[in-house]
């Protein structure tokens, strides 16, 4: 260990940007090469910087550099790593204990989590929770219980969708590369329809909602319809926010044709955006609402919450899971949920996405490549296009995020097109350091034009 070292993480971590070495350093090669020689190939890594420690708005590697955070890995630390709330919630379970199985021996964490869940998600309704361990676990989950409660067996999902990577959830997941190519053959009854993308298809919400409906009634039939699966807005496939009208739209057939109508707030949910779940910026009140990533703090766990009768319509013994619920986990979601609410993190998120959108507006106007700028709280994208069309530019997506990430600040890619930056920084990343974030992609932009 270098004297660079520091021996915790959280938000006590000095908050600046530091440079020792060029970025990846060199103990940070080493460690690649040892990755290349030890691990599968298919786990890919976006920035090989090897990390030691992480709080606040920082994440330090073991070159002693110290990179300015604007991915919470891939928007799971919302309330900071190694938040404070986390660490004393977690170290007091660790020391009582670590796992009975909430399905051989039950404890009361998971049923405070499931009554916080059931009070949390929107909706005055009665309502059920159902823990489990990954995003991907818990949305094949939320179409179980569609399916047992309808007794149909159709799923209906969108373009640009992004579910996981299981069998099932690939299915869902629209982009081949690199999420399914070769793995099928892939689960049936299936069936994907168009998106609102108000950039790409100039559609009001409501216009978009009744295209895609349309194609549902006659390919697939409303009879035959379990679940309408929808992410509020979409996060690998670009950070799309649709239309107004919308989702709300979609709910409101889910209604009328005894769909089941099921928000994937994996990434959108737990104060991401500036609500406690997406939906909520729409008034759409979900049948079902997954969580997962933000939910726990870093530790995993997923949920799925809904209206009573849909969720027991499972039979006993049908819902589980080895870990589903861990005690360490569930009693992370607890503190997060304290985190959010003392720490006053909803308004947080809301001034994030004001000094964001203002900053990458502006950047908008003097740069053409910027095609688009959208997003909600702290899940911020631009859209990088050639200038004067929407034609999608990956190679320029690419550049400035190599450019941003030698500068010691972490970004991230997505987009169906691979032409979508998107940023998704911790609610406990101070001030300062955001400022000096944008400024760096500004400069990134420069760099690359
Ligand atoms: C909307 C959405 N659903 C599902 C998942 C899958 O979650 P996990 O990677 O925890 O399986 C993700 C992951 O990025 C996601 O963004």
């Amino acid at each position: 260990m270098s004297e660079n070292q520091p021996t915790t993480g959280g938000p006590g971590l000095p908050q600046e940007r530091v440079l020792r070495t060029e970025i990846p350093g060199p103990r940070s090669r080493e460690l690649a090469e040892r990755k290349a020689a030890a691990v599968a190939r298919g786990v890919g890594t976006t920035l090989p910087v090897y990390v030691t420690a992480a709080g606040g708005g920082v994440v330090v590697d073991v070159d002693g550099n110290s990179l300015i955070d604007l991915g919470s890995g891939i928007a799971v630390t919302t309330v900071g790593n190694s938040a404070p709330r986390v660490v004393e919630a977690v170290q007091h379970q660790l020391e009582r204990f670590t796992h009975t199985c909430f399905m051989v021996t039950p404890y009361e964490g998971y049923v405070r989590l499931a009554e916080a869940l059931n009070e949390l998600t929107p909706g005055s309704h009665e309502k059920r929770t159902a823990l489990f361990n990954s995003g991907a676990e818990a949305v094949e989950n939320a179409v179980k219980v569609a399916r047992v409660h309808t007794g149909r067996q159709a799923v209906v999902v969108f373009d640009h969708a992004y579910h996981g990577r299981t069998n099932l959830t690939m299915a869902m997941t629209a982009k081949n590369m690199p999420y399914k190519n070769g793995f099928g053959p892939f689960s049936g009854e299936v069936y994907r329809a168009p998106l609102s993308y108000p950039f790409r298809d100039g559609l009001g919400g409501v216009e978009a909602a009744q295209r895609a409906l349309s194609i549902v009634e006659k390919q697939v039939g409303a009879a035959n319809v379990a679940a309408v699966v929808i992410e509020p807005i979409q996060g690998e496939g670009g950070f799309i926010v649709p239309a107004a009208g919308f989702l709300g739209t979609l709910a409101r057939w889910c209604r009328e044709n005894g769909v089941v109508f099921v928000a994937d707030e994996v990434q959108t949910g737990f104060a991401r955006t500036g609500a406690m779940f997406a939906c909520e910026h729409e008034d759409v009140v979900p049948d079902i609402v997954v969580s997962a990533k933000g939910l726990a703090g870093g530790l995993p766990l997923s949920a799925v919450t809904g209206r009573a009768e849909i969720m027991d319509a499972a039979h006993v013994g049908g819902l589980g899971g080895t870990y589903g619920g861990n005690p360490l986990a569930c009693s992370a979601a607890l503190a997060v949920i304290e985190t959010i609410t003392e720490d006053g993190l909803l308004d947080r998120a809301a001034a994030i996405e004001k000094t964001m959108l203002e900053r990458l507006t502006k950047l908008q106007a003097a740069d053409p490549r910027i095609g688009d700028v959208r997003g909600r709280g702290a899940m911020i994208a631009v859209e990088v296009v050639r200038p004067g069309t929407i034609e999608p530019d990956p190679e320029t997506t690419a550049r400035v995020a190599a450019a941003a990430h030698r500068e010691g600040v972490i970004v991230l890619t997505c987009g169906t097109y691979g032409n979508v930056l998107r940023f998704l920084p911790p609610l406990a990343i101070p001030d300062h350091l955001l400022d000096e974030g944008l400024r760096v992609l500004e400069g990134a932009f420069e760099a690359t034009r």
